[in-house]
């Protein structure tokens, strides 16, 4: 078999459209444009692309996109004194805080400094529980996006048997809330799980988010699974040339395309939901807050 590539690159774009549409609709009839903003503290190569990646596709979809790029000695005073400002400016309506922060500076204090209603990420202690409890709330990026590509390659997801593999706060956690929302029959995997390749072969939905390059094998694959590779990794590609890299999943693609039944790409298939998804919030949020 040889697996249905799921185009998270169309995906993000139809969505995009679909935010941009909204976002003239707003400004055309209520004469407000929803603004985002994003803070970076610190050079951190892979933050600094992803932030300036987020203001381009902020400013396309017709949002403000008010960028606050900080000194990697800034201290968390200064940090939550900003993000006290943003809380308070009627013009943001989003406000998302680049992770990782420098080691000096305690991310959950930042995160829970972030007014709920503003918090695209999905990350404040509100959100979470709310997600936990079944209520209405800003759901995170990753996750939020990986959910549609699975309802539009599989449509209706009950009853399914998901294994997510990986526990994190951003992604693993979140991602099972929404499966399980999804009533599917939903499993956590992690590091010390006994027999994880078995444990993955149950699933009909297969979602990695480990962090780890090429970690789950094409025979941990249940025949005909669908297959969400969350990793972005960078690794050595000494075949494009010296000192080359290249992206990788969390997956072996290739063994695992010859036995799913669809799987995302890296890159191409998650990624670029992630910033379309925090538009969408951004979005959403703005028209909660300002009925
Ligand atoms: N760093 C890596 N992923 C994310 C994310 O989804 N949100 C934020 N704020 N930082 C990140």
């Amino acid at each position: 078999m040889t697996a249905q590539i799921i185009d998270g690159k169309a995906q993000a774009e139809a969505l995009r459209a679909a935010v941009a549409g909204e976002v003239a609709r707003l400004k055309a009839d209520h004469g407000f444009v929803p603004g985002l903003a994003v803070v970076l503290v610190g050079e951190d190569p892979a933050s600094k692309v992803y932030v300036s990646s987020k203001a381009k596709q902020t400013v396309e979809v017709g949002m403000n996109s008010i960028e606050h790029k900080l000194d990697v000695a800034t201290t968390e005073a200064d940090l939550l004194a900003l993000i006290g400002k943003l809380n308070a400016d009627p013009a943001v309506d989003g406000i998302l805080v680049q992770l990782p922060l420098p080691k000096h500076i305690d991310s959950a204090k930042v995160l829970e400094a972030i007014a709920p209603e503003k918090d695209v990420d999905g990350f404040h202690v509100v959100n979470v529980g709310k997600l936990a409890t079944g209520q209405w709330s800003l759901v995170p990026c990753t996750p939020y996006g990986s959910m549609i590509l699975l309802r539009a390659t599989l449509g209706k997801l009950a009853g399914k048997e998901a294994v997510v593999v990986g526990r994190s706060n951003i992604v693993g956690k979140p991602m099972a809330q929404l499966l399980l929302k999804a009533n599917c029959t939903v499993t956590i995997a992690h590091s010390r799980t006994q027999d994880l390749p078995a444990v993955c072969r149950r699933a009909d939905i297969l979602v990695a988010a480990v962090g780890i390059p090429e970690f789950v094998k094409g025979d941990w694959v249940k025949p005909g699974a669908t297959v969400i590779d969350v990793g972005i990794n960078r690794v050595p590609a000494p075949e494009k040339g010296e000192g080359k890299t290249k992206l990788v999943g969390d997956v072996d693609y290739a063994a695992a395309a010859e036995v799913a039944g669809a799987i995302t790409p890296v890159p191409g298939g998650v990624g670029p939901m992630t910033i379309a998804t925090l538009l969408g919030n951004t979005l959403i949020a703005a028209c909660q807050r300002r009925g």
